[in-house]
Parts: C-alpha cells; sequence; structure tokens
C-alpha cells in the first residue's frame, strides 16, 4: 500500500515531517506492509498535512491529519482507505480541486518529486521529445501561438521574449529561471519547485533549445531551503539520465544548469537586478533597454523567465498550442495557478483557466474569511497590488481587465482582509514595505516612499489633511512615472486603491470617532 504524505514545506510546516515520521514507527509496530511517499502538496493548505492512501478506486484523502490521530485511524482500516471523521473521500473528488483546471500542476501532488519514473508515466518529458525533433524556429513559433505570457507578473508574450534571444547574435545565451517569489500571498513557485521540479527543469531545455542557450540558472531565494534542496537533487538526476548534458535526451542539442541561492532582498526578482545579483554584485537595477534579452547574464542574451512561466511550456510542447490557448478569455490564454492567502477559509492554490471572477475565488472557492467576519478588502499581485473592495469582485482573472480597474493581477497572490483591516495602515505599509527593499538607485522611490510613510502619518495624525492627501496623489504620480522599476512605479498601486476605494479610513483618527 502507498501513503502519501507531502514533504512540502507548507506541510512541513504544520508537522508532516513529525507525522510521517510517527507513521513510519506505527507501521513497523503493527508490521504492516505500507510504504511512505513524501509527495508535493496538492495546494488544499488548509488541510494540510493531508494524508493519501492509494485504494483501488483512487486515492483517499484524511486531513488535517496530527500525529495522535494516527491510531485511531490506523484501527479504523487507515490502509483500505475506510471511513473516519478526517475522511475527506477521494481527493480528486475535493470541490477545490475538482473545479481545478491542472495543466502547469498536473503532477503536483501526484507523484514523488524526484521519481523520474513517475514523472514519465505522469506525461513528463513528451514535451521535451517533441522539442528536440523541432527546428528552433518552430518551438518559438508553438510558444507564441500558445498565447503563453509572463507568469511572474508582467504578462509578456514569452514566445516573443524567446524570439528576441533567439535572434540576438551572441555565441552564448542563458536561460534564467527567475525564482526569487518575493511577493505576499505567493507560493506557486515554491509548490511547484518542490512538488515537480523536473517539470522546470524540462522547460529550462525547451527554451534553451529553442534559443540556442546552453546554460541555465535559477535564481532561488534563500528562504526556500526545501526547494533548493529539490531542486539540487532534481538537477543531479536530470543529469544523470540526459535530460542535461552535452546530448539531451540522445540529441545533439546541449544544456546544463544549476541553482543559484539569493540573500533575501525583495528588488532581486526584477530581473536586472537579478542579472546583477547572480553576476556576483549587490541588486540594484539596470536601466533598460538594452534589454536582457539582448544584453542580459555577462552582458550576454538571455531569457529571464518566471517559474511558472517555463513550468507552462512542457504542456504546450505536448499538447499543442491549440490545446493550450482554447483556455482563458482575451489576451489571457491558458491557466493561472491562483495562491489564495490571508485571512481565507480555505487558503490554497487554485489553477483554473482565466476568466474567473474574483468574487467566485473568494466567496466561493476560498470559502470568505477564516474569522466569519465580511470580507472588506482584498490584494491581488503582491505588496504592489490595488486593494479590491467588494464592489470589484466582478473583476475577471484577466490582465486586461485588472488593468482597467486600475489593479494587476502579478503573479495571481490574492492576499484577504476583514472588515476589521484598517486601509490606511496597508498604505503606510505600502510606502514603508517600498523604503526598506528600495535598492536606492532613483530618487522618486528612494526619497518618496520614506515621505510618504510621513505623509500617512500626518493624514492620520489630522495634520492638513487635506494638504497632505493632495500630497500623496502628486507623490503617487511622481513615483509611478518617474521611477526606474515596478518597485517605486507599482507602489502607488496599493496606496492610492486603499484611498480611493476606502475614503473613511482615512479621516484623521479624531474625526472618525466623531
Ligand atoms: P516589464 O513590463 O518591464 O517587462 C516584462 C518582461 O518583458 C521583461 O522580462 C522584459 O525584459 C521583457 N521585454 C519587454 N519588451 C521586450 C521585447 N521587445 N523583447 C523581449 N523582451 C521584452 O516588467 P518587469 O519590470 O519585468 O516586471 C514587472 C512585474 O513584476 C509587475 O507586473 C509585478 O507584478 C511583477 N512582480 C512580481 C514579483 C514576484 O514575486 N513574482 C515581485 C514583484 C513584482
Ligand atoms: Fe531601485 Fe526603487 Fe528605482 Fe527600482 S524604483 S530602481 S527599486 S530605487
Amino acid at each position: 500500500v502507498k501513503i502519501y504524505i507531502p514533504g512540502d514545506s507548507g506541510a512541513v510546516a504544520v508537522g508532516a515531517d513529525r507525522l510521517a515520521a510517527k507513521l513510519e514507527t506505527e507501521l513497523n509496530k503493527r508490521d504492516l506492509d505500507a510504504r511512505i511517499i513524501r509527495n508535493g502538496s496538492r495546494g488544499l493548505y488548509w488541510l494540510e498535512p493531508m494524508v493519501e492512501v492509494e485504494t483501488k478506486s483512487g486515492r483517499v484523502a484524511y486531513g488535517p491529519v496530527k500525529p495522535s490521530d494516527l491510531d485511531a485511524l490506523l484501527d479504523a482500516g487507515l490502509l483500505e482507505g475506510a471511513e473516519h471523521p478526517l475522511s475527506l473521500g477521494l481527493t480528486e473528488e475535493i470541490p477545490f480541486l475538482k473545479r481545478q483546471t491542472r495543466l502547469t500542476f498536473a503532477r503536483c501532488g501526484i507523484t514523488d518529486p524526484l521519481s523520474l519514473e513517475d514523472y514519465r508515466a505522469q506525461g513528463g518529458l513528451a514535451g521535451l521529445t517533441n522539442a528536440v525533433a523541432m527546428p528552433p524556429e518552430a518551438i518559438v513559433a508553438q510558444v507564441t501561438e500558445s498565447g503563453l505570457r509572463g507568469r511572474g507578473g508582467a504578462g509578456f508574450p514569452t514566445g516573443i521574449k524567446w524570439k528576441t534571444v533567439l535572434e540576438a547574435d551572441g555565441a552564448q545565451k542563458y536561460i534564467v529561471c527567475n525564482a526569487d517569489e518575493g511577493d505576499s500571498g505567493t507560493f506557486a513557485d515554491r509548490m511547484i519547485m518542490e512538488g515537480d521540479p523536473f517539470v522546470v527543469i524540462e522547460g529550462m531545455v525547451i527554451a534553451g533549445i529553442a534559443t540556442g542557450a546552453t546554460k541555465g540558472y535559477v535564481y532561488l531565494r534563500s528562504e526556500y531551503p526545501h526547494a533548493i534542496n529539490v531542486m539540487n537533487r532534481a538537477v543531479e538526476i536530470a543529469r544523470e539520465n540526459n535530460i542535461l548534458g552535452t546530448s539531451v535526451l540522445g540529441s545533439p542539442h546541449g544544456f546544463d544548469m544549476e541553482i543559484r541561492v539569493g540573500a533575501g532582498a525583495y528588488v532581486c526578482g526584477e530581473e536586472t537586478a537579478l542579472l546583477e545579483s547572480l553576476e556576483g554584485r549587490r541588486g540594484v537595477v539596470r536601466a533598460k533597454p538594452p534589454l536582457p534579452a539582448h544584453k542580459g547574464f555577462l552582458g550576454r542574451p538571455t531569457v529571464v523567465n518566471n517559474v511558472i512561466s517555463l513550468a507552462s511550456v512542457p504542456i504546450i510542447m505536448d499538447k499543442g498550442a491549440d490545446f493550450y490557448r482554447d483556455f482563458g478569455m482575451g489576451r489571457s490564454r491558458g491557466t493561472i495557478p491562483v495562491q489564495i492567502a490571508g485571512n481565507v477559509k480555505h487558503g490554497g492554490l487554485f489553477e483554473a483557466a482565466f476568466g474567473m471572477t474574483l468574487g467566485e475565488l473568494i466567496d466561493d472557492i476560498g470559502g470568505g474569511t477564516a474569522t466569519g467576519r465580511p470580507v472588506k478588502a482584498v490584494q491581488v499581485g503582491g505588496p504592489l497590488g490595488a486593494y479590491f473592495p467588494r464592489e470589484l469582485f466582478d473583476t475577471p482573472f484577466d490582465y486586461e481587465a485588472f488593468a482597467a480597474r486600475d489593479g494587476l493581477i502579478g503573479h495571481a497572490g490574492i492576499v484577504v482582509f476583514d472588515d476589521t483591516a484598517d486601509m490606511l495602515k496597508q498604505a503606510r505599509f505600502a510606502f514603508e514595505f517600498c523604503a526598506v527593499e528600495s535598492c536606492g538607485k532613483c530618487t522618486p522611490c528612494r526619497i518618496g516612499s520614506t515621505r510618504g510613510v510621513e505623509v500617512i502619518d500626518n493624514i492620520r495624525d489630522g495634520i492638513e489633511p487635506d494638504k497632505q492627501v493632495a500630497l500623496m496623489s502628486d507623490l503617487c504620480n511622481t513615483m509611478k512615472f518617474g521611477s526606474l522599476c515596478a518597485l517605486g512605479g507599482f507602489t502607488p498601486y496599493p496606496v492610492m486603491s486603499a484611498f480611493t476605494h476606502f475614503p473613511d479610513d482615512f479621516r484623521p483618527a479624531s474625526m472618525s470617532q466623531a
């Protein structure tokens, strides 16, 4: 019998390692014939640690399971998938999972992350097998036609970025995978690197073949030690099996890669600061142009793609551009792994075709707030994303629809707040965050963020509030249009959306009490 307990750090954080150790002891004590597999997470984080047991009718889930529950579970017939108060039924039938369209995360939580055999058995390497037999231009065309856009946040068409690198002159080109997932409420990159690392590697190798790059780097944040371990091990296994090396899958293509670890700066998720850091310097933003596609790592043509963008490529190369672009709405094609977090009942990863509304995701899928109080606001797109009130919950998940309402999807993290949230404090936090994380290269961001905190404090304290509000919006305009990168340029989104949608919170404390 196979029993699955996630080794994912989100599950480990709530006791999965202790649970697995206790189960191992119990199985030995009872002389039961079962094997524990440490899979990735299914992304139903409120149910972690979630235990799954393979039965004739499919996997049966239990959760959240504590070590102290194991005795009773084994007595009730855990190995046969028997009923128990912690039973969740067949995993695939759990509504949160059943309603998803898992393309990128198809294997996550199902396979043993480091088993290449599992990976192949679940469709892995089919995309790369097709790609090695194709001319680079045809791979780029297929990715372009699929409509895939950068999942790191900016939504730039991946195929066009690849075409720029393919056509750039250069004896040496690079693929850089941006795994510096710094946005609040996001964990999709981490979850896939821990749960299905080979799909990231496969995507990088395909990107290499498509653009003529022979070397890749994953820039992985130091806050993700589990992902670093899994990715390092997966790279070794890929090398041993000719997925990496001088002859990828026996073809004339060569590609190798390594994992590089960041040092905790949010701005190093910005592609040019990332490249500086990768080259061994302090993470300071470079002016664009030149684009990394022309002059990137060590001045050579470089593809910088987010983890999820790269992990979405294998299925496109396997099933075809039309298959992928059939999902979605407008110019947002395919699926997006939405990460639901914050004060929410059912927090987790929900991969779906673009087009679901924010309201469906929060109320229906997320089940409202964990505290049971009304939802006041949601922040979409990380700390630089806008706060949306309930009145905007009809916004569909689509890059253009969010932009039309002065918001952004970003890396698709949603953080939910209940009615106790103070939006003035959230606006202050945005400026403060920018002040702490600013690389210091340009004035609007370096100085503006600190002045912003002061202005918000003045509004709070009732010091010339009208004048300070005008100053705040003027400052936001300067930051939006005068900053060199998105850190300074996007800080106005949370600030101004908080002010526009929740003006009551910006009245001086003395007035709102009156
Ligand atoms: P951008 O719009 O400047 O560029 C997007 C990408 O397209 C870049 O890789 C750029 O080099 C490339 N590009 C642009 N024109 C091109 C051309 N003609 N040919 C080839 N490549 C071209 O946006 P940026 O500054 O890279 O990213 C901003 C986004 O980052 C924001 O939307 C935000 O949501 C997101 N973000 C994500 C975070 C995360 O944790 N994933 C953290 C912070 C921000
Ligand atoms: Fe650096 Fe901020 Fe300017 Fe970006 S906006 S380059 S983080 S100072």
